[in-house]
C-alpha cells in the first residue's frame, strides 16, 4: 500500500494546505502560537497540543482547529493526542515538533534533573510524538515532520549552555533518522534551526548592537515554507541567523 502511494508522487512546485492536517506541539505561546496562527490562516486543518488546554482556548483560534492536552514527558499523552486527531480529522499529514525548554546547565555545573528535563522534553518528547504518528505520516503520501531544533543543535558557543545544546544535537539526529525512514512513502523531515527568537525562552538574554531576535512570525514562515515543499524538494535543515556567523 505504502509502495503504491509512493508511485503516485506528482511533481509540483508547492504542496497546498488544502485538507492537510498538521499537529503542532507547544502551540499556546511563542513560536508554536505563531505557527498555529500562520498555518490556520493558510487553510491547514490544525491540531494543537499544550500542557494546559486553557492556555490554548484563551487564544481564540479561527479556522478548522482542534485543541488537545499534551505533555512531552508522558508517553500516553502522545498516543492520546494522535488518536484524538486521527478521530477528529481522519488523517495526520504533518507534525511540527515545537515544544521545548532551555534550562541553564553548563560544563561545570548543572543538575541531573535539569539535564534530564531537557533530554525528556527536547528529544524524547518529539520522539514519542513521531512514534505515535508514524503510521499516519507514512500513509499520507506526503507526510512531513518539522522539528524546531536550534542553531544550538549545529554548533556550540562556549560551555555555558551544554545541556541545551546536547538535547538539540539529539533533536537533529532525530530529524535525520526520520528522513532516512521510509523515504519511499513520501515522508520528509526538516529541522528548523533558528538563532535567538523573541519569545519567553530568551527574554532574559540581551542582544548587543548588530544582533537581533528573530520574530516568532518569521520562524513560523520558515515552517510554513518547509510544509509547502513537495516530495521532490526535500530540505533537511533550514538555518535562520539572528547574527552574522562565520560558519553558517
Ligand atoms: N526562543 C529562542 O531563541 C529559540 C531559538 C531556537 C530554537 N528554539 C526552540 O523553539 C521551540 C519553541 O520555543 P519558544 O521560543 O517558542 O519558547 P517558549 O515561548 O518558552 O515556549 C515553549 C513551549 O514549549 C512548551 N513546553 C515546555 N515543556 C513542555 C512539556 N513538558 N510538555 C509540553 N509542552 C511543553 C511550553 O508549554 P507551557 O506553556 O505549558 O510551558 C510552550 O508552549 C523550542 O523547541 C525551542 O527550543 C527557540
Amino acid at each position: 500500500m505504502l509502495w503504491l502511494r509512493s508511485r503516485q508522487w506528482s511533481s509540483t512546485t508547492v504542496l497546498r494546505p488544502d485538507n492537510r492536517v498538521v499537529m503542532i506541539s507547544g502551540a499556546n505561546r511563542g513560536i508554536g502560537l505563531a505557527t498555529a496562527q500562520a498555518l490556520s490562516a493558510q487553510g491547514y486543518r490544525i491540531s494543537l497540543g499544550a500542557r494546559d488546554t486553557g492556555t490554548l482556548e484563551a487564544r481564540n483560534f479561527d479556522g478548522n482547529v482542534m485543541l488537545h492536552s499534551w505533555d512531552a514527558t508522558v508517553e500516553q499523552s502522545s498516543i492520546d493526542w494522535a488518536a484524538a486527531t486521527r478521530h477528529h480529522f481522519g488523517a495526520i499529514d504533518a507534525v511540527v515538533l515545537n515544544a521545548g525548554v532551555m534550562i541553564k546547565a553548563s560544563l561545570e555545573a548543572g543538575s541531573d534533573h535539569d539535564m534530564d528535563t531537557m533530554w525528556n522534553v527536547n528529544f524524547k518528547g518529539p520522539l514519542k510524538l513521531v512514534r505515535a504518528t508514524l503510521p499516519d505520516l507514512q500513509a499520507s503520501g506526503h507526510g512531513r515532520v518539522i522539528n524546531v531544533a536550534s542553531l544550538s543543535g549545529k554548533r556550540v558557543f562556549g560551555s555555558g549552555n551544554l545541556g541545551y545544546c546536547a538535547s538539540k544535537f539529539a533533536a537533529m539526529s532525530l530529524t535525520h533518522a526520520i528522513r532516512q525512514h521510509n523515504w519511499q512513502s513520501g515522508l520528509r523531515a526538516t529541522a528548523i534551526c533558528p538563532g535567538l527568537v523573541d519569545t519567553d525562552m530568551v527574554s532574559d538574554i540581551a542582544t548587543p548592537d548588530g544582533e537581533f531576535k528573530i520574530s516568532p512570525a518569521a520562524v513560523a514562515g520558515t515552517i510554513a515554507y518547509a510544509l509547502s515543499l513537495p516530495n521532490d524538494a526535500s530540505v533537511a535543515e533550514i538555518l535562520v541567523n539572528s547574527r552574522l556567523e562565520g560558519t553558517f
